[in-house]
């Protein structure tokens, strides 16, 4: 049972995955008049939108009854404020990692970012050793440096001289080790959840909850100090349609599959899962999109 839930969990994160990488690329290629929806106001309802959901699995798992369903929110998340803070950790490590590949992705170019951000695979392999006790042997070692270097080589960019010149030394430097501090804090907030997901006795759904209602909090404070203005003066939804709420409920799918899969497999295996993904998007763009042209780097691959 078990391993077929860890299966199951993987092989939807891959969907999951790289159907919100395309979905994602589809709607900026869209041209659609009025704004457009704010980032910060759809990570808020992403969030809600994972809490709505873990609360229905929590009240199907208490055989559908509402009372048990509110003595157990009672019980594991009001009663238990210390549990609950547990979670603020990665939640607020989460909200830190999306404002810092903000910051990479502003000084740095996009193939460099994603090339450099593959380090987390590394990272969280260090965290699941150090703070979970995780035995790798050498070749799993070796797999973890293969699989980095094949996702880098898929990522590289197609010609050197389409990086962009403008982007100064001092600005790189800049978006360089804002992508570094988030490959340690993708990794230690992984790994820390991870822990607290297998090392107690809560469910996995609960566990979400706690981790959306901080999400929730960190994200609306995201919104006031990024976006603020733009909200009062447009409101919360301006730019929103049927796109952007496709992207947002895969958004809150690929939360709720993270934690599956980080509960029945593990952080280490999500990294295979999440370059699996990559590796497929890469396929589907060439041969449906017709958008991914393989460079000399890829066919003497
Ligand atoms: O790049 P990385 O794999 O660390 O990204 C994980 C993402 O998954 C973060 O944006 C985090 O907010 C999200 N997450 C989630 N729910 C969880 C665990 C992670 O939404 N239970």
């Amino acid at each position: 049972m078990s391993a077929n839930l860890k299966y199951l969990s993987l092989g939807i994160l891959v969907f999951q995955t790289t159907s919100l990488v395309l979905t994602m690329r589809y709607s900026r290629t869209l041209k659609e008049e009025g704004p457009r929806y704010l980032s910060s106001t759809a990570v808020v309802v992403a969030e809600l939108l994972k809490i709505m959901a873990c609360i229905l699995l929590v009240y199907k798992d208490s055989k559908c009854s509402l009372r048990a369903l509110n003595r157990i929110l009672h019980d594991e998340i009001l009663n238990k404020p210390m549990e609950t803070l547990k979670l603020a950790i990665p939640s607020g490590i989460y909200t830190l990692q999306n404002n810092l590949l903000y910051v990479a992705l502003s000084n740095l170019d996009a193939a460099t970012y994603q090339v450099t951000y593959q380090l987390k695979i590394l990272t969280t392999a260090l965290f699941s050793v150090s703070m979970l006790g995780k035995k790798l042997g050498l070749y799993q070692w070796l797999s973890l440096v293969i699989l980095m270097t094949g996702v880098a080589f898929v990522q590289w960019p197609s010609d050197s001289q389409e990086l962009d010149k403008e982007l100064s030394a001092g600005s790189q430097f800049v978006g360089l080790m804002a992508v570094l501090t988030a490959c340690f804090s993708s990794g230690f907030a992984g790994v820390y959840f991870e822990k607290i997901l297998k090392e107690t006795k809560q469910s996995v759904w609960i566990r979400n909850i706690q981790l959306g209602f901080f999400g929730s909090i960190f994200g609306l404070m995201g919104v006031y100090i990024y976006d603020g203005e733009l909200v009062s003066k447009n409101g919360f939804f301006q730019g929103y349609n049927r796109l952007t709420w496709i992207v947002v409920v895969l958004q809150a799918l690929g939360g709720l599959v993270i934690a599956a899969v980080i509960k029945y497999a593990d952080n280490i295996l999500k990294g295979f899962a999440t370059s699996l993904s990559i590796i497929l998007s890469t396929l589907i763009s060439y041969f449906w999109l017709q958008d991914f042209v393989p460079t000399s780097l890829c066919s003497s691959m």
